[in-house]
């Protein structure tokens, strides 16, 4: 939380961001295909909370939010459906040598459960803890699947396996509903995502994301940020193929991706 402004240099209030390199100290590692820069949680993280607060990702991945989590002392806690990136999110959190693990989530007050985000068990699973904590959310962080642009896994759990847009939107919304109740007042959600093209139309699954959640009439829209997108490595191999295709298509390939900011007001 900001008390200090003046000294705050590092707290970016544009609402265009443009951020030259990932940050790769404290132990990140770009190995998670669809993972964010450790910049965006880290953003929200200082400007939102304190030391001692509570942080949930619901889309854990890699684990990137409990690193900064761990660096900025905040008590953390992911949920990720499939095991095997539980695992490796522990193993880039806390460092393995000679399979075994260096450290304890325990340690640096970091929590994980594997399961599905839209489902009741993983709502009882972090209110038990909360209570025991004797805290409430304060940062909801939601960096879903982009639909089907990556397919984290076969589950039908999975939001990149949703049958269509509007059961992602549904599924998405459902994880929103899910820890709504556990969430301080005046606490904030982030969503980051980016759209897609299909059919050879451009689809604002941001938009429509940021539109589903705007339906709980407890949370209001503070703001729609939008940032760049360095092409991931096989589209930087391929750029000329790209440009090409964006000319005879007449699309624009994608450079950028939103984070939508909302504050719980009841
Ligand atoms: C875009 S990635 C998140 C990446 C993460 N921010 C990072 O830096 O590594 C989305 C993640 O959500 C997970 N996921 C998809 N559906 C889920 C669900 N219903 N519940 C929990 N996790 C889910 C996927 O397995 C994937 O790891």
């Amino acid at each position: 939380m900001i008390t200090n402004w003046k000294e705050q240099t590092d707290i970016i209030t544009e609402s265009l961001w443009v951020i030259g390199e990932r940050d790769k100290t404290n132990g990140h590692k770009n190995v998670y295909h669809g993972n964010f820069i450790p910049q965006i949680p880290r953003q929200f993280i200082k400007r939102f909370t304190n030391e001692g607060d509570v942080v949930l990702d619901t889309f854990l991945g890699s684990g990137t939010t409990l690193i900064e989590c761990r660096e900025l002392n905040r008590i953390g806690f992911g949920i990720e459906l499939q095991e095997n990136v539980v695992t490796l999110a522990k193993e880039i959190i806390l460092g393995k040598k000679d399979g075994l693990f260096l450290n304890t989530l325990e340690k640096f007050n970091l929590k994980i459960w594997h399961g599905d985000s839209t489902d009741k068990e993983t709502h009882n699973f972090v209110e038990e803890e909360l209570k025991r904590l004797n805290k409430k959310i304060k940062l909801l962080i939601l960096h879903p699947p982009y639909f089907d642009i990556i397919k984290f896994s076969n589950s039908e759990k999975d939001l990149s396996n949703a049958e269509n847009i509007e059961k992602f939107n549904e599924m998405l919304g459902s994880v929103v509903d899910n820890f709504l109740d556990l969430m301080d007042k005046n606490s904030h959600i982030i969503l980051i995502i980016g759209d897609k093209y299909q059919n050879s139309q451009w689809v604002p699954l941001g938009f429509y994301g940021m539109q589903e959640i705007l339906k709980r009439n407890e949370l209001i829209l503070k703001s729609i940020i939008v940032k760049n997108m360095s092409g991931n490595r096989a589209k930087l191999n391929q750029e000329q193929l790209w440009r090409y295709r964006a000319l005879v298509g007449g699309y624009y390939i994608f450079k950028h991706e939103y984070i939508f900011l909302f504050k719980k007001i009841k």
